[in-house]
């Protein structure tokens, strides 16, 4: 074998797939190929950033300085700041949603194009100090509002169920990026050779039944009886099954990505300290629950499909129930027999 058959002579990477797929759809201007672009570029300099992150004190509290003077950036303010500052200069947006930012984030005029961002610029923050992983989220949508005018908070506040395109990125053992433009799920793995990501699965289904449950059990004390009932289902199975195994990471796109490869069910339910859950719809729960039903599976908020949920505040939360399909209903029997 020579050395070359090592190389793939027709790789597809992320931007070629994000063009093609363009091309494809009709009246495509190309303004979303620029934007995706223009995330990736944001997601890979996070990924650098949260791969030196020990090494270089991004660590800790934004506000602290380093030994040359410079200010220290928190890690999640300097992947918010890259991540707008990116996308404003991609030319295709009119304004964004940032877990990091009260307000809607008006693109400068000169800079504006028809789409909207909502996006948790990273993920897991508690896991940063332990090394633990962390991801990106994002969502975009286009613009409802009038061009000529200012774009507004209802630009942001459209049900999931318009999202255009949606996505994770994962700094995990690998930086990795699930996305989808309504057409399957497909995940990209970056290759640090190159600064390209690769396609290394196509149009990814999650089982429609899995073995694992994913909940931070910690809040047993506060939850509702319909979420105490089906974990004891679990644990003691009355049908004579296996007991499912527990995973909780507590940074969601690390859960999510369990329960996509492998399958099972990821719940961030509401409990009585935390009516509405703690997750948000726009940029954490609505991408997660694109991804997931492209891959096949479910997302409920425990009465309503969360792609539905009208929303009516950029940080609004919502009780958040993901995974298999089997999962997912036969947890959904549970909350029918304690409305
Ligand atoms: P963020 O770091 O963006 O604030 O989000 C953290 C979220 C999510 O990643 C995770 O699933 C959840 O918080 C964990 O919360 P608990 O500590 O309450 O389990
Ligand atoms: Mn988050
Ligand atoms: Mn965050």
């Amino acid at each position: 074998m020579s050395d070359q058959s090592a190389f793939d002579t027709d790789v597809w990477t992320l931007t070629r797939f994000v063009i093609e797929t363009g091309r494809q759809a009709k009246g495509a201007t190309g303004e979303l190929t620029q934007l995706i672009n223009s995330m990736l570029t944001a997601i890979k300099t996070i990924s650098c950033a949260v791969r030196k992150a020990g090494l270089v004190h991004l660590q800790g509290l934004a506000g602290s300085v380093n030994v040359t003077g410079d200010d220290v950036k928190k890690l999640d303010v300097l992947s918010n700041d890259m991540f707008i500052n990116m996308v404003q200069a991609s030319y295709s947006t009119c304004c964004m949603v940032s877990e990091e930012n009260k307000d809607l984030i008006v693109t400068p005029k000169e800079k504006r194009g028809k789409y909207v961002v909502c996006f948790d610029p990273l993920d897991g923050s508690s896991n940063i100090d332990c090394l633990a992983s962390i991801g990106t989220i994002f969502a975009i949508y286009k613009r409802i509002s009038e061009p000529e005018g200012e774009p507004t908070d209802q630009d942001a506040l459209q049900p999931g169920n318009q999202i255009v395109c949606a996505g994770y990125a994962l700094y995990g053992s690998a930086t990795l990026v699930a996305i989808s433009t309504g057409s399957g799920l497909n995940f990209f793995m970056l290759d640090p050779a190159i600064g390209e990501f690769i396609l290394t699965e196509r149009n990814v289904k999650i089982k429609p039944k899995g073995k694992t449950y994913s909940l931070n059990e910690g809040y047993a004390k506060y939850f509702h009886p319909s979420i105490t009932e089906y974990l004891k289902h679990k644990k003691f199975p009355e049908d004579g099954g296996s007991p499912y195994g527990a995973r909780y990471v507590g940074s969601m796109v690390s859960d999510i990505h369990r329960t996509i490869a492998y399958g099972g069910i990821f719940m961030y339910p509401a409990n009585e300290k935390s009516p509405k859950g703690k997750l948000r719809l726009l940029y954490e729960c609505n991408p997660i629950a694109f991804l997931i039903e492209q891959a096949g599976g479910l997302a409920t908020t425990g009465t309503q499909r969360i792609l539905d949920v009208q929303p009516e505040a950029l940080h609004q939360r919502v009780p958040f129930v993901v995974g298999s399909s089997d999962d997912v209903n036969e947890y959904l029997s549970f909350v029918k027999k304690h409305p």
